[in-house]
């Protein structure tokens, strides 16, 4: 294809987008547990308008050009270090996402720890995320195998540290299994190696203080554990946010110097940056900080509640099923169920539900079924359960085995 000769109408060009989405899995409906948050129309209308009032802005002019810009993330980076029980003095940073909030923290560990071989020690649960950023930044990884509840194992992973280690890491919650790893143990442990501990909340971020509110006991994970040196949270996952909005947090100010660029070495003048990227949607900033006001304490909690509803229901009705096992309910949004019986297959249950249209997410080496809820599967969670019905008794009679998929 090239690039036309003539442009072409604009109605003409909305309508082929739409029918360009024909044979996608449809989020709207609920069908798929991964890529996508969704509470309401209202809430969509609000991400939608305050992402255009700011469509054009470039946050990279926000320290000059425009001044709004910087007092919008500033807002938004203060009610979530107070959210995240952050101390006088902490600071945080507005990123494109949780890939680059981490990839930040682990520069800013390196930059700070200055070590010729770095490494980092991190449970086996951890976001892959962190090999990403090891990879682009150079730092060897040390997996370090998880408890039979999924949580980081402390002493283990002490055993793993040795003079270069730089960071340490905890989830909260993993992605694979929605366990919190004991922070409490590792923010000691990081204290007394003297190395940084970094949080990966970038899926609890916004979620854990509402299922606290709504009385679920959740271990402590914030900057309340002494040792919490830096936090990622999403703001585009459970913030609801459109997409492009995470944040780096950090326990002072101070250390958001050791992910600073700063170079005057070409003919336009000095350059800075806290970030990866240059140019920064200024629509980014202002969609999150009109959810985060439009939603309020009282919006978050109304969300969390919803989906521990659908998750609820949907542990009932999977245990219900012969054959199937939810697995080790975890504390949070991600539900995951898996076959008990040898005759049941995995692939064959996937491939059961795809020709009904759901998109589901198997577990590598058949360890279950993997599903991240948000409110909108409280509206589909009993659909859901008839078409899995179906599919067990379907995969019992033999069929097609689907593959496992890849992320991305
Ligand atoms: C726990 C965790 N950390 C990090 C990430 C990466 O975030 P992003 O996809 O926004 O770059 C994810 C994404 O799902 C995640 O679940």
């Amino acid at each position: 294809m090239k690039l036309p000769d003539r442009g072409r109408p604009w109605p003409e060009l909305a309508a082929e987008l739409q029918a360009a989405k024909a044979r996608d899995y449809s989020w709207r409906q609920g069908r798929m547990a991964v890529y996508f948050y969704y509470l309401d129309a209202a809430l969509e209308q609000v991400q939608k308008d305050a992402y255009l009032a700011y469509f054009t802005e470039n946050n990279l002019g926000q320290g000059r050009a425009f001044p709004s810009l910087a007092k919008l993330e500033g807002e938004v980076v203060a009610m979530a270090l107070s959210l995240m029980a952050a101390p006088q003095g902490a600071g945080g940073t507005f990123t494109s996402g949780g890939s680059e909030s981490i990839f930040l923290a682990m520069l800013a560990a390196r930059e700070k720890a200055g070590r010729d071989r770095p490494n980092i020690v991190i449970p086996a649960t951890a976001h892959l995320t962190f090999d990403r950023a090891a990879w682009y930044l150079g730092l060897e990884v040390r997996r370090v195998p998880v408890t039979a509840d999924f949580e980081a194992d402390v002493p283990a992973m002490a055993a793993a540290m040795d003079a270069d280690t730089i960071a340490l890491v905890g989830s909260a919650p993993n992605y694979p299994y929605g366990a919190i790893d004991p922070i409490a143990a590792l923010g000691a442990l990081a204290t007394q190696r003297g190395v940084w501990l970094h949080v990966d909340a970038c899926v609890g971020g916004f979620l854990s203080p509402f299922l606290t509110r709504l009385g679920h006991n959740l271990p402590a994970w914030d900057f309340s554990v002494p040792g919490v040196t830096s936090i990622s949270a999403d703001i585009h996952k459970h913030g609801m946010a459109a997409k492009g909005a995470s944040l780096l947090l950090v326990r002072e100010e101070a250390l958001r110097r050791f992910h600073r660029f700063e170079s005057a070495a070409w003919d336009r003048g000095p350059y800075v940056a806290f970030t990866a990227q240059g140019t920064r949607p200024g629509g980014a900033v202002a969609s999150a900080w009109a959810v985060m006001n439009y939603l309020g304490m009282e919006g978050y909690t109304e969300a969390a509640r919803r989906i521990m509803d659908a998750k609820a229901r949907m542990a009932a009705g999977v245990e219900a099923i012969p054959g199937l096992e939810v697995l080790r309910p975890s504390p949070h949004a991600i539900f995951i169920y898996r076959p008990t019986d040898p005759a049941l297959e995995m692939g064959r249950i996937a491939a059961a539900m795809d020709r009904r249209g759901w998109l589901q997410g198997q577990m590598a080496g058949g360890r279950g079924m993997h599903h991240h809820l948000n409110p909108l599967h409280a509206q589909v969670a009993d659909a859901y359960l008839a078409d899995l019905r179906q599919a067990v008794a379907e995969a019992r009679a033999g069929g097609d085995s689907q593959a496992v998929g890849r992320v991305y």
